[in-house]
């Protein structure tokens, strides 16, 4: 056997098999390139699955940053204030809405805490048994796999795990009447992606969002973004939200903000940058000094080469280049910034065509509803870039 075999069937005999996983193992990566286990080189268009969004695999500076900060102080739980937690949550207020920073470890986690800070906000701070609950959230959306955050993410992932949290709704993403018909005396606030990523790469209308700002203003309800997948700088703005010209009341992050290792936040508005107050809600490790420092140093990147402008030239890039490339077998291309979705055509499975990259040393990934799916790290090389471009378009000519 192969080293990659052995190290597949070693992973088969002892991980729990949830994930499906593909015959292929990961061993070391730079930027935007990856190897596997037998040393064969890949070209990385969805690094970390979105946790090294940012930079791709092992920048120096973040390694360095890394380095530095877990040869000074590794944890030091919640009760405590730290410098580099405080430098991360500065640099996040400071391109998003001010406010202050919960910080745990993943996405699902963060969207627990806006939850929780949701409906103790609709009852006006106050810890009381009884009062508005319910969450409006959207078709295809995804917020996670914990409990509550699966209680807003489609029926097809809480099959087998009900019940869920009470009163939740899902209504068709960009359907401003809906969401209002959805609204009752229980309703505690609405959860959105300001770009559905996992759903397909969907994109709302800026006077979708601008109306659904206004709705929550009118009927005092939270609006939560999930920018769990558009933040930081991926979509050519530090945080996607800023497409529609709003601000939400809580914000959640995840993946690429933590630079490559775990770091999720809840950011709160300034006007309920209060609410969770002590005893509400907790989390041992989260923003721990070594991620923290990881996703602050990925932050100062965005800053010093702007990586906010760099994903918005490149989207472009990419975009034009498939479109001259002419595809028969794509359906649909759409994006924002760096990430991209291409809808295939019903007879190309867009696993296969997955597949097909893989072998060719190309790392690509799949949505929902046959679309394909591109978000490579925003330090990627042009050379590279296209080099990973001219395997897909092979891989899509044979399909088509
Ligand atoms: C928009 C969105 N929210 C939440 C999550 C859950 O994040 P995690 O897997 O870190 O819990 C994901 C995961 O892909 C996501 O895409």
């Amino acid at each position: 056997m192969s080293v990659q075999q052995d190290m597949v069937a070693a992973g088969q005999a002892v991980l729990i098999e949830n994930y499906g996983r593909l015959p292929m193992s990961a061993a070391r990566g730079a930027n935007a390139k990856l190897r596997d286990a037998s040393g064969k080189e890949y070209i990385d268009f969805f690094p970390g699955f979105g946790a090294c969004g940012v930079a791709g695999h092992c920048h120096p500076k973040i390694v360095e940053a890394i380095r530095e900060q877990a040869a000074m102080l590794q944890a030091h739980g919640n009760l405590l204030f730290s410098a580099p937690q405080i430098d991360l949550a500065e640099r996040i207020t400071k391109h998003a809405f001010g406010g202050k920073v919960f910080f745990c470890h993943s996405g699902a986690e963060a969207n627990e805490a806006a939850l929780k800070l949701v409906r103790l906000a609709a009852r006006g701070g106050e810890r009381k048994a009884d009062g508005p609950y319910k969450i409006i959230s959207f078709v295809n959306c995804f917020h996670g796999r914990t409990m509550g955050a699966l209680s807003l993410t489609p029926p097809s992932f809480q099959l087998g795990f009900e019940p869920m949290l009470p009163g939740n709704i899902q209504v068709p993403y960009g359907d401003l009447a809906a969401v209002e018909a959805a609204i009752d005396k229980d309703t505690a606030g609405v959860f959105i992606e300001p770009i559905q990523a996992e759903g397909g790469v969907n994109l709302p209308t800026v006077e979708f969002m601008q109306g659904l700002r206004k709705l929550c203003d009118e009927k005092n309800l939270l609006l939560v973004c999930d920018e769990v997948w558009c933040g930081p700088a991926r979509t050519g703005k530090w945080f996607a939200y800023q497409h529609y010209g709003i601000e939400p009341d809580v914000m959640t992050l995840a993946k690429a903000i933590g630079g490559g290792l775990p770091v999720a936040a809840c950011v709160a508005a300034p006007k309920w940058a209060d609410i969770l107050a002590p005893g509400t809600h907790g989390c041992t490790m989260g923003g721990a000094p070594v991620c923290a420092a990881a996703g602050a140093a990925a932050m100062k990147l965005i800053e010093d080469e702007d990586l906010v402008t760099r994903a918005e030239t490149l989207g472009a890039e990419v975009l034009q280049t498939l479109r001259d490339a002419k595809l028969g077998c794509v359906s649909d291309l759409r994006g924002k910034g760096f990430l991209i979705g291409m809808a295939l055509a019903e007879a190309v499975a867009v696993k296969d065509v997955m597949m097909a990259c893989l072998e060719k040393g190309l790392i690509v990934c799949l949505a929902k509803n046959n679309v394909l799916r591109l978000a490579p790290p925003l330090t990627i090389e042009t050379d590279v870039l296209h080099q990973g471009l001219d395997i897909l378009i092979d891989v899509l000519k044979e399909k088509s």
